[in-house]
């Protein structure tokens, strides 16, 4: 089953997350969709899961409580039952400022919890442009220290410069990483980077790719419904 994931970022209100999961689960039953649902709103607008609809957190600090100015943890989490988590994203590392260290100490502490986790890796343009092998010597970076044994672990592959850019790396691409980083870890492998809703189908039916996590796409509730049509129609 693919899994089809929608970042929304610092977008929607507490108000338009509620009307855009009432959108998405009547559309995901009407059209007996099979793909996964999980959706990340923004912290402000988190909500316990619905029956076909996974809720995760786009953060969260490895407390359960504590002096962390802006930051929520597992007390807060633990309100609305929420157990998946993004760890990792690029915007997290890049605007934010999350090192390698931070970014496995999320990973520890929140694995040791149970908690699904989402974890991000991939590269910046420049790395890209230095060639294949050099990319997957940086997500190996990104990787290292990283249980990928841990049961509760999905990975995305989100190439830094296909985020929120509108170019969305070529399926040549996709498959060189997505084939690399199984042979590393044998775990579920999400694509992220400007999926759209024409070339979504593509980019699942590729072998090694077991769904999408998407940014600007998914904000629109009517467009991130068609992402899961293109997911129901791959068997694999
Ligand atoms: P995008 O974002 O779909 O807008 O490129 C993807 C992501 O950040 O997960």
């Amino acid at each position: 089953m693919q899994i089809v994931a929608a970042n929304l970022k610092t977008n929607h209100t507490r108000n338009t997350v509620q009307s855009y999961l009432g959108a998405v689960e009547s559309y995901i039953d009407k059209n007996e969709i099979a793909a996964r649902s999980v959706v990340f709103p923004p912290m402000s607008a988190l909500c316990q899961s619905r029956e076909k609809i996974t809720i995760g957190a786009q953060n969260a600090y490895a407390a359960e409580n504590g002096s962390f100015t802006g930051e929520i943890g597992t007390e807060q989490l633990e309100e609305f039952a929420i157990k998946t988590l993004l760890i990792g994203h690029s915007e997290r590392r890049h605007i934010f400022g999350e090192n390698l260290e931070l970014v496995k100490r999320k990973f520890d502490f929140f694995s040791l919890l149970d908690y699904e986790i989402f974890f991000c890796v991939g590269e910046p343009i420049e790395i890209k442009e230095a060639g294949f092998e050099v990319v997957m010597t940086y997500i190996e970076k990104q990787l290292d220290g990283i249980d990928l044994g841990y049961s509760r672990l999905v990975l995305a592959y989100e190439p830094v410069w296909a985020i929120g850019t509108g170019k969305t790396a070529t399926t040549a691409d996709i498959t060189e990483v997505h084939n690399a980083i199984k042979e590393i870890a044998d775990k579920p492998l999400l694509y992220g980077g400007s999926v759209k809703v024409e070339n979504a189908a593509e980019i699942m039916s590729l072998p090694n790719v077991d769904g999408v996590l998407v940014g600007t796409t998914s904000w629109l509730s009517e467009r991130y419904c068609q992402l899961l049509d293109a997911a129901n129609g791959i068997n694999k």
